[in-house]
């Protein structure tokens, strides 16, 4: 009766099934197993993570479900098989199984990792989004780390599966992982319910510097303490633990890990040297840090140490940590004009429309239709040797194009088209084209696009942490942007009406225009709840 219900009862299943066929087949043992065992994890940390095996084979798993009496809906809609017309296989299929639970222990979703080193083949399968399943809300790992976090009032953030289980071998059981995925602010609320301390640990090269960076305002973002532990280049805490002793561990984190601010001021430090404008903006960058700090009293901490640190007197950076504030203020005002015309109906700043004026999400949305219009973005056939493959453009355009609430601007609509001309003609430099564009409408907004900084900045604050380049996470990035782009309209839509339901005396009409309003704020909620609120502006 309960499709939530039946996905877990289903997954359930295949838990047991992965981890029975690991301990007890002669498969299992002999690949899953000695695999576990040749990387060193003891058979306790398998167990209490409920590890597993999945056969190899085309739907060993599959059919075995299907003679249990489970139905191939759900094990479709979980993902567990991949289900067509007239083929059905294992999504898993030879692949060792680390089952992600939720925080009540059920299991959700699973991660497969392939066993031989293989190019061309992906090193880890993950079960898709379902009911059951949102990635950007899931901690691995957090059910099993729930107590210790509590107990000892910290959390430790890594970045996989293996990383949770070495340090969890190694005696420190208050870790979680955020699983390939670039950390959110919702994964940072979780943590919340049982700590404020967080202490985010990533590989010291340049992407975990990167990634370290970007955690950091987003956890301070949600008011909670965060340190930094950069291991040795090269070194993730798998391997780094098993280099070392628990104690020999325990004492590095204890010496290694980093106060924020003092990381990231050691950090620039360096870059910075004596170059007095290379060290205004370090302080500025600081202090863009210390102003998202919600707490006064934390941040007035912050900013003595920061003060010592580089050297500068704290009134300076008390005005600093004010001009930040004032233009975060200024922003979230501006926005709260668009969502609440009615308050300030009679300034004449909105009375002004803007008509070319074209939004910041719809010149996110153009930049990434010109820089990757033609990339492959999903495949949605897996037949084999009959892929389908979706590029970003004809997603992208798809998407809009099939949307008949939103209505574009006219220029961005001109643009799109032009675009959707252009776009199977390969021999067409589409920067080019646009660039030099006869309407000057057109050629200067590209420019626009070109220097893409502020439509950069923008997406930084937005959307938080990608460790990952761009182009590598395309297939999450683009429909989100998409569903960004929604989300503006659709609140722009709805301020509209707002404005019509003030200036008419008509009841009747009043009260149609509330009922399209209440219909649009369904809408707003769904597009808000897949963007994981992370909303804008
Ligand atoms: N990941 C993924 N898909 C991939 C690669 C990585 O989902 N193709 C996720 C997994 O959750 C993985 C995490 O990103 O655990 C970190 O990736 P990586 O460091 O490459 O893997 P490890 O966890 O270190 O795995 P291993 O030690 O087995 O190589
Ligand atoms: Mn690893």
């Amino acid at each position: 009766k309960d499709e939530r219900e039946s996905l877990m009862i289903v997954s359930s299943y295949a838990q047991k099934y992965f981890t029975r066929y690991l301990w007890e087949e002669e498969e299992g043992k002999a690949v899953g197993l000695s695999y576990f065992h040749e990387r060193a994890i003891r058979d306790d940390i398998i167990k209490m993570f409920d590890l597993g095996y999945c056969p190899d084979g085309k739907s060993k798993f599959t059919d075995a479900a299907v003679k249990d009496g489970y139905k191939i809906e759900f094990l479709d809609k979980t993902g567990l098989s991949i289900v067509r017309d007239d083929w059905q296989r294992d999504r898993f299929a030879g692949r060792v199984i680390f089952p992600i639970h939720n925080l009540a222990g059920r299991v959700i979703a699973f991660g497969g990792r392939i066993l031989k080193d293989d190019p061309k083949a992906a090193k880890y399968v993950n079960s898709p989004e379902s009911e059951i399943y949102h990635k950007s809300q899931v901690l691995y790992g957090i059910f099993q780390a729930k107590r210790e976090i509590t107990r000892v009032d910290k959390c430790y953030l890594v970045e996989g599966y293996t990383d949770v289980l070495a340090f969890y071998q190694a005696g420190i059981e208050n870790v979680v992982a955020s699983s390939g995925t670039a950390l959110t602010s919702e994964q940072i609320r979780l943590i919340k319910r049982f700590t404020p301390n967080i202490t985010i640990i990533y590989d010291g090269d340049e992407a975990g510097i990167k990634a370290s960076l970007r955690g950091i305002d987003l956890v301070l973002e949600e008011g909670m303490n965060v340190k930094v532990l950069l291991l040795p280049g090269g070194e993730d805490p798998d391997s780094f633990s098993k280099k070392k002793s628990s104690t020999e561990l325990e004492e590095f984190i204890k010496t290694n890990e980093t106060d924020f601010i003092r990381f990231k001021t050691q950090l620039l430090l360096k870059e910075t040297e004596n170059d007095p404008v290379a060290k205004a903006r370090l302080i500025t960058d600081v202090i863009r840090s210390v102003a998202v700090i919600p707490d006064t009293i934390t941040r007035s901490v912050y900013i003595k140490e920061c003060s010592r640190l580089l050297n500068v007197e704290e009134e300076v950076l008390y005005t600093e940590v004010r001009k930040i504030k004032r233009k975060n203020s200024d922003d979230l005002r501006k926005q709260v004009i668009r969502e609440k015309p009615e308050k300030v109906v009679k300034q004449p700043v909105i009375e002004e429309k803007r008509d070319e004026d074209i939004l910041i999400e719809e010149k996110e949305l153009l930049k990434f239709l010109l820089k990757y219009c033609r990339f492959p973005l999903f495949e949605i056939e897996e037949v084999p040797n009959h892929p389908k493959v979706v590029t970003a453009g004809e997603f992208i355009i798809g998407e809009i194009e099939n949307d008949d609430l939103v209505k574009e601007n006219s220029l961005f609509a001109a643009y799109l088209n032009e675009v959707k001309e252009k776009m199977d003609d390969v021999d067409t430099d589409l920067f080019k084209y646009f660039i030099n564009h006869p309407d000057v409408k057109i050629n200067q907004l590209t420019s626009d696009l070109l220097s893409e900084k502020h439509i950069e900045s923008k997406r930084w604050h937005r959307a938080g942490a990608y460790a990952e380049r761009e182009e590598d996470i395309l297939d999450m990035l683009i429909p989100r942007i998409v569903s960004e782009y929604k989300l503006r309209k659709v609140r722009d839509l709805i301020s509209d009406l707002n404005i019509k339901i003030g200036q008419t005396d008509d009841f009747n009409k009043m009260l149609e225009i509330m009922a399209i309003i209440q219909n649009l704020k369904k809408v707003e909620k769904i597009l808000s709840d897949k963007l994981g609120n992370r909303t804008i502006n």
